[in-house]
């Protein structure tokens, strides 16, 4: 992609004319020719990211895709890493680690479950585990991508199919911001996706194993994130 065409804020209204209420195939199709490796998948292995993987693998495999692995993250996630790499060969994922010197600092300051302690001290980890090796995810990228879902929570009512993001400076991507829980399932059910095996035991949202547990019935599907703090504050830092 050109740099003269890299979109800046002032081109996210029009591309959300262009672009909102789309099919997400053709927003993936758009981001693929737009920008071509030159936008990152950022690929959590939850139900939205694998259905946005085969997606990406079907229409637009130029799309680069990595994921975070903060260190802390579930057994299950791990298999379905592998599973995903197996069925798609040719989509390679790069797995971005945390500084070695910031967690080995922060554990020793702070011990393994600091983030219990304060919203302060929660975001601190995540900071450490997962917004700063975004940043370095995206420090040749021109664009991001992620399965961000409207309704996934009252922090992302208003998001957009594109949206401007501040802190990385470059457009955010959400071909599944329209998408519903029952769309995102069906895909998976209808493609014959491998997913993540704790959302068969009340897990609807999975991130860092100590930080999310299982859902009771008529519980909001992000109860079982950072049960312990208000819905609110439920937002790790890769999308303020
Ligand atoms: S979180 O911010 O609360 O952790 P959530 O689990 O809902 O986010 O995921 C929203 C989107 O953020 C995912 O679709 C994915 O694009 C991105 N994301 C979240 N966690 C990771 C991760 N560990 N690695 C890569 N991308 C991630
Ligand atoms: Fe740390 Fe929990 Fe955030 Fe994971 S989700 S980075 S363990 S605070």
């Amino acid at each position: 992609m050109k740099e003269a065409t890299k979109p800046t804020a002032a081109d996210v209204d029009r591309l959300n004319e262009l672009l909102g209420g789309k099919p997400a195939e053709e927003i993936v199709r758009w981001a693929g020719e737009t920008f071509g490796p030159e936008i990152k998948f950022a690929n959590s292995f939850g139900a939205e990211d694998v259905a946005l993987q085969h997606i990406i693998a079907k229409i637009a495999p130029n799309i680069r895709v990595f994921t975070l692995d903060t260190g802390r993250l579930n057994d299950e996630t791990y298999q379905v890493m592998d599973a995903t790499r197996f069925k798609y060969p040719d989509v390679p994922i790069e797995v971005m680690f945390p500084e070695r010197d910031k967690v080995e600092g922060l554990t020793r300051e702070k011990g393994f479950f600091s983030f219990r302690e304060s919203v302060e001290l929660r975001k601190e980890c995540c900071a450490i585990r997962k917004v700063q090796p975004l940043k370095r995810a995206l420090a040749d990228a021109n664009a991001w991508m992620t399965g961000l879902r409207r309704d996934q929570s009252v922090t992302r009512t208003d998001t957009p199919t594109i949206e401007w993001d501040e802190g990385n400076a470059m457009v955010k991507v959400n071909p599944l911001i329209e998408w519903s829980n029952e769309d995102v399932w069906a895909y998976i059910k209808a493609n014959k996706i491998p997913y993540n095996k704790l959302h068969d035991q009340h897990y609807p949202s999975i991130g860092c194993a100590p930080c999310t547990r299982a859902i009771k019935d008529g519980e909001d599907i992000r109860a079982g994130r950072w049960w312990w703090e208000n819905p609110e504050f439920k937002e790790c830092g890769l999308h303020e």
